[in-house]
């Protein structure tokens, strides 16, 4: 059993290669994404079923701008040209690419000269996300030019019997209302593929390899709470059974019900073996007047890879890591860039430990995670969990942290999640931080008395990704419920603040 063959888009450095993956994902084909310094040989040899020539930040003109061997468009696979990889297709193949003047960038009206098989059942003119600064201005001999605009005399073309297409727009983002249709044209219709990567097939392939890679031995998997470490273990468990043992840090920085909702509602859902190694006391004695965000990181990590260390069962052969496709990507282990940033799913585990390791959300989205977690019956609240730290609310505590610090911001968070899941608003914010500024104090007033308690900091975030991110517009009815039931039922909390600060400048933890 292996992958079914991939649809490569090819990264010509632009932020959008992993939009145009996801986008050919959606449309249920299976996509890779190769750098544009691999050679044509060795995409060939990955037998693609097409090729995405994304954009770019480069002119086609440029000194040193990424240029595309001819012999790709010898090779009988469809290719399909997008923004700079529309440009250097045209170059490629006869066309003329001209530095007009005339630059576009942002929403532009499209209109369409035939819809031609791209733009077929699509309106005569859309709007289309553009940008561009050279554009085509005659396209290579035999295509047919499908659509205009202002700034593009040639922004569509295709030559349907050769299986080639592109376009000068982006079809991939949201700012172009047709483009997920258009690019269906390309794969359906242009490239002649069957949409069919669903859910069931990644499930079936998965259990046959992990199957294949481990064989009769034992194999773990640390689970940490999170989304990923859930779902890669409920596969390993549906391809291995009790072969997989889970192990379970309970390090006693996470929030109230999650340590129980690991143990009770996946346990049921899943029936796994579950170690849980209850260690609070361990991290409570480790951290104790500890006051440094990066010292606590470090304390945490240590004592978290000493305690799962221990947990573990001596056989163990492999361990399950629950690493996701763009992780592989930035990484470099997708496209042989250069290491962007190295990824530690389990906390940092030591080289020492000698372990295997199978992954089998490496060919994955994060969207894909979470419909793959729903295909295999994990409980809602598992799969739509929001992105939580490894350190927990050790730093969400500002300033030393103890069990009684822990046990205010524990109660504090549970209402902030509490209303915000009562005002349906839950897949509208990425993460909502609840923050104790542990070493601070402000007086109060409440029934007849003076107050001297702690601040909390809602923190509710919106982003794609966590690398920037902007202060969620919540509702004030909601935001003033959650401050008058923390004031009312957290006794030490006599103040409620919002903060508004987008990332950058802010992170989105405090710590
Ligand atoms: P920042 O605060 O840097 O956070 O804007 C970005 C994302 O990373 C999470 N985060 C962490 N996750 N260990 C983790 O596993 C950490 O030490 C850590 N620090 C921040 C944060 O919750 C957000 O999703």
């Amino acid at each position: 059993m292996t992958l079914p063959r991939p649809v490569l888009v090819v990264d010509y450095g632009a932020q959008y290669a992993q939009l145009i993956a996801r986008r050919v994902r959606e449309a249920r084909v299976y996509s890779e994404i190769v750098p544009h310094s691999m050679p044509v040989a060795e995409m060939l040899a990955k037998d693609p079923a097409a090729i995405i020539l994304s954009g770019g930040p480069s002119s086609v003109y440029e000194p040193g701008a990424p240029q595309i061997d001819a012999k790709l468009f010898d090779a009988g696979v469809p290719v399909f040209g997008i923004c700079y990889g529309f440009q250097a297709m045209a170059s490629a193949l006869g066309g003329t690419v001209a530095h007009t003047g005339s630059r576009e960038f942002g929403g532009t009206q499209l209109q369409l000269v035939e819809p031609g098989v791209l733009f077929a059942a699509t309106p005569t003119e859309q709007s289309v996300w553009m940008s561009h600064g050279d554009c085509v201005t005659a396209a290579p001999a035999g295509f047919t030019v499908t659509a205009s605009s202002p700034g593009a005399p040639v922004a569509a073309f295709e030559h349907v019997s050769q299986g080639f297409a592109g376009v000068q727009f982006h079809p991939e983002v949201a700012h172009t209302p047709y483009g997920q249709r258009i690019l269906e044209h390309f794969l359906y219709k242009v490239a002649g593929i069957e949409p069919t990567w669903t859910m069931g097939n990644i499930i079936d392939d998965q259990v046959a390899l992990i199957r294949a890679q481990v064989g009769d031995a034992p194999v773990v998997c640390g689970l940490s709470g999170g989304v990923d470490s859930a779902v890669a273990a409920a596969l390993v468990h549906k391809a291995i059974g009790d072969q997989l043992t889970c192990v379970f840090v309970d390090h006693g920085l996470l929030r109230a019900g999650e340590a129980e909702q690991v143990e009770r509602d996946y346990v049921a859902a899943t029936g796994i073996k579950l170690i849980v190694a209850d260690e609070k006391q361990r991290f409570l004695n480790a951290l104790a007047g500890v006051t440094d965000p990066e010292e606590k990181r470090k304390i945490i990590g240590r004592e978290f890879i000493r305690a799962f260390e221990a947990a573990v069962p001596a056989e163990t052969r492999f361990l399950v890591q629950g690493t996701l496709y763009p992780d592989v990507v930035e990484s470099g282990g997708g496209t042989g860039t250069a290491n962007i940033k190295s990824h530690h799913n389990v906390g940092g585990l030591p080289e020492d430990m000698q372990f295997q390791l199978v992954e089998p959300l490496r060919t994955l989205f994060k969207d894909e995670v979470r419909s793959l977690g729903e295909s295999l019956g994990l409980p809602d609240a598992m799969v739509w969990r929001h992105p939580f730290p490894g350190p927990g609310l050790a730093i969400r505590i500002i300033g030393a942290v103890d069990e009684s610090r822990l046990e205010i911001l524990r109660a504090a968070d549970l209402i902030a999640r509490e209303e915000l899941t009562a005002a349906g608003l839950d897949r509208d914010v990425w993460q909502f931080p609840v923050v104790l500024l542990a070493d601070v104090r402000s007086v109060g007033v409440q029934g007849d008395g003076r107050t001297y308690g702690h601040p909390v900091v809602l923190r509710p975030v919106s982003s794609e990704d966590a690398m920037t991110a902007d202060w969620s517009r919540l509702p004030y009815d909601v935001i003033a419920k959650i401050s008058t039931r923390i004031t009312n039922e957290v006794r030490e909390v006599n103040r409620v603040v919002l903060d508004v600060t987008s990332k950058p400048p802010g992170t989105i933890e405090w710590e």
